[in-house]
């Protein structure tokens, strides 16, 4: 049974003390029993990740990053390696985000390099896929997502073993208020756990988590989960405020008890 992941990707926001009343408002809301195969992540700015660690201590709470480095260390100014990742303890970290793509010319061989590096370190990847606005009206969506999905997948190092989380994110929705349609988000979700059924192995499609992210709400996650491959979310601007990351955990919670 896959866990229902509920990730907050903070991206450029927040400053130190806006970080700080963040996890006060979320006191003894996520260290409940109830959180079983729930697992709420944060993604902060690299900036506050030790901070985060540090009050999220006694909560089920996982910490992420927004990307890594390709380069294993040395010099590269201004790059986080994956070991300085893992020497923090984040346990999640973003990976080709449509952001790194569209500003930072993220490249298939670097997110390789990111994905694999990750790994080394057991740092699971998030790894986002999603086709853009003119790909989707001219019915390219699955085109994209299997060239997304095989460019990069085939590419990682023993794929079979590796614990892997994806995101679909249509790149229309995020951060639009557009949400995909439950149903048009389920159907790309059960294109890509059927590719990863037929391209790397049954298993690994039944036991990967694939998140929803795109304009994700308190109003319409539950709604989205109800869908059979839709593990979860990857939030943004939802999840800046702690009272609507709170009521999604709820809405999690309460569908797994249904
Ligand atoms: P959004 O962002 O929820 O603000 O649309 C999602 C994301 O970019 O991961």
């Amino acid at each position: 049974m896959r866990p229902i992941i509920i990730a907050g990707n903070w991206k450029m926001n927040k400053l130190a003390t806006e970080v700080e009343s963040f996890f006060c408002c979320l006191e003894n809301f996520v260290d409940s029993p109830t959180l079983k195969d729930i697992v709420p992540v944060i993604c902060p700015s690299f900036v506050y990740i030790e901070r985060c660690k540090k009050l999220s201590e006694h909560s089920s709470i996982q910490i992420g990053a927004q990307d890594v480095s390709s380069f294993p260390n040395g010099a590269y100014t201004g790059d986080i390696s994956a070991e300085m990742l893992k020497s923090l303890g984040v346990n999640y970290c973003i990976v080709a985000h449509s952001e790194r793509r569209i500003y930072y010319n993220e490249c298939t061989d670097n997110i390789i390099l990111k994905i694999n590096k990750l790994v080394e370190c057991g740092i699971i990847p998030i790894f986002c896929i999603g086709e853009n606005e003119d790909q989707r009206v001219t019915g390219q969506t699955f085109e994209v997502l299997k060239n997304q999905l095989s460019e990069i997948l085939l590419n990682i190092k023993k794929i079979n073993d590796i614990d892997l989380v994806i995101a679909y994110e249509p790149v229309w929705a995020i951060g639009t208020g557009k949400t995909a349609t439950p149903d048009l988000a389920q159907e790309a979700h059960n294109f890509i756990r059927n590719w990863l059924r037929e391209s790397i192995n049954p298993s690994f499609a039944e036991k990967t988590v694939i998140l929803y992210g795109g304009s994700v709400s308190p109003e319409n996650l539950q709604d989205l989960l109800l869908q059979d491959d839709i593990d979860g979310g990857l939030i943004g601007g939802a999840s800046l405020d702690p009272e609507k990351f709170k009521r999604m955990v709820k809405t999690a919670i309460s569908f797994k008890e249904r």
